[in-house]
């Protein structure tokens, strides 16, 4: 399914939060959804992209023909290291297995490689996340370590695990 990248402004606050608004099944999947999503969050991933110096972070939305599905961004950017985290998420459960996710992560990664020059990725995925595994392991991502207890939900510390792609 095409989809296309745009970058997160303030127009599309009001439709992220609309899409967002059942944080609790996000929440499962790991950050930024363990609380409800505002608008003072979104602004300030816009400000921080606005430039001229570079920023640690870079949002986009995804869109098809007629709506916002999601969002992917590349993130925690270490500029001497040229190392980043990859960051994906098709909001809806229905809008999910419909090729989404692969296009909007594959269009992320290039552009953190071609464009920014980066020259290693991340996922920093949950244990029990085994569709972003797969997600990521289709895109030539290798497995690389466990994280013990990283993320608190629910009053529960789970695993995350680390997959990378270096060039
Ligand atoms: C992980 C996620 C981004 C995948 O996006 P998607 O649009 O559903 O995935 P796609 O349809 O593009 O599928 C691409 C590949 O991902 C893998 N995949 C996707 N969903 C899967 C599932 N439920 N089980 C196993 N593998 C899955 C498969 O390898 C698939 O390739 P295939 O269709 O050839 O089998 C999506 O499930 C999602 O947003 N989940 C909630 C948020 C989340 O977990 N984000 C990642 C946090 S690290």
């Amino acid at each position: 399914m095409p989809v296309n990248l745009h970058a997160l402004a303030e127009h599309h606050i009001p439709q992220v939060l609309e899409a967002c608004h059942d944080w609790k099944e996000l929440a499962q999947h790991g950050p930024p959804y363990w609380r409800p999503r505002s608008s003072a969050e979104l602004r300030r991933k816009i400000v921080d992209a606005a430039g001229p110096q570079l920023a640690q972070a870079y949002s986009f939305v995804l869109a098809d023909d007629s709506q916002l599905v999601g969002e992917t961004s590349i993130h925690a950017i270490d500029w001497r290291n040229r190392v980043a985290q990859v960051g994906i998420c098709i909001w809806r459960p229905e809008d999910r297995r419909r090729g989404y996710g692969r296009a909007g992560a594959e269009a992320a990664i290039s552009w953190a490689l071609d464009e920014l020059g980066l020259l290693r990725l991340e996922a920093w995925i949950l244990a029990t996340n085994k569709a972003s595994q797969e997600l990521f392991a289709g895109l030539d991502f290798a497995y690389e370590g466990t994280l013990t207890g990283r993320y608190q939900h629910g009053g529960v510390r789970h695993d995350v695990v680390v997959y990378g792609l270096t060039r």
